[in-house]
């Protein structure tokens, strides 16, 4: 089963209530939140007091994408806020497998990220404790960028790695993904798509979901 995360980060900030709202009634299964801090990447969005507003508006699980350094200091934060799911970054935690059992102990899914110059190594040894991996599939910090077709071989390496130490692992991929590249991420092994521009760069989200559905499934 393909799950379609409609990134808020393309979204019209001063109506995140209607835009979720709306995402989720085109057929979205999870919102997309990237937090990101202008230090781990060049860009400034939000904090937990908009993920918990956000999550006023929606009833589907908050997959919160943190782009910060020592996230560990707010992870507690977005918990409270409402994040079913949250991502830190391989590159920003010095201690990973204590930061993924911290998001675990709090009831959350608990996911690590990384970025396309960095190896599919940096999580192997955190397989068995995570939820899901995020192969980013741009550089973090913006929206609408072009899909980097070299990530691809990570899903692939990942995927096998997971099927023998953690056959339930999720791999979501963030970036660049529209209806040209969602079969390409789904035969590589991702089973969550994260589309920005791809979703809220269109009027009729409801059309963009499905046709980024139908693409992945075909
Ligand atoms: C990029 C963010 C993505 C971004 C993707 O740093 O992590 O979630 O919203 O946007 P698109 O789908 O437009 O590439
Ligand atoms: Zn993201």
């Amino acid at each position: 089963m393909i799950r379609i995360a409609p990134s808020l980060l393309s979204a019209d900030f001063a109506r995140l209530g209607p835009e979720v709202a709306e995402a989720e009634a085109s057929g979205g299964d999870w919102i997309h939140v990237d937090v990101m801090d202008g230090h781990f990447v060049p860009n400034i969005t939000l904090g937990p007091p908009i993920v918990k507003a956000v999550s006023l508006h929606t009833k589907l699980p908050l997959d919160v994408h943190l782009m910060i350094e020592s996230p560990e200091r707010y992870i507690p934060d977005f918990a409270a806020a409402g994040a079913s799911v949250i991502t830190v970054h391989a590159e920003a935690c010095v201690h990973l497998h204590r930061v993924v059992h911290q998001i675990k102990e709090l009831g959350l899914k608990a996911s690590v990220a990384i970025n396309p110059g960095t190896p599919a190594s940096a999580v192997r040894e955190v397989l068995e404790d995570v939820d899901m991996i995020l192969v980013m599939t741009v550089n973090p910090g913006f929206g609408g960028q072009a899909f980097i077709p070299n990530t691809l071989r990570k899903i692939t390496q990942i995927r096998e790695w997971a099927n023998e130490v953690n056959p339930d692992l999720l791999i979501e991929v963030d970036g660049g993904v529209s209806e040209d590249t969602a079969p390409l991420v789904v035969a590589a092994g991702a089973d969550v798509l994260v589309a920005g521009n791809a979703v809220f760069g269109r009027s009729d989200r409801a059309a963009a979901i499905q046709g980024i559905r139908e693409a992945a499934e075909s």
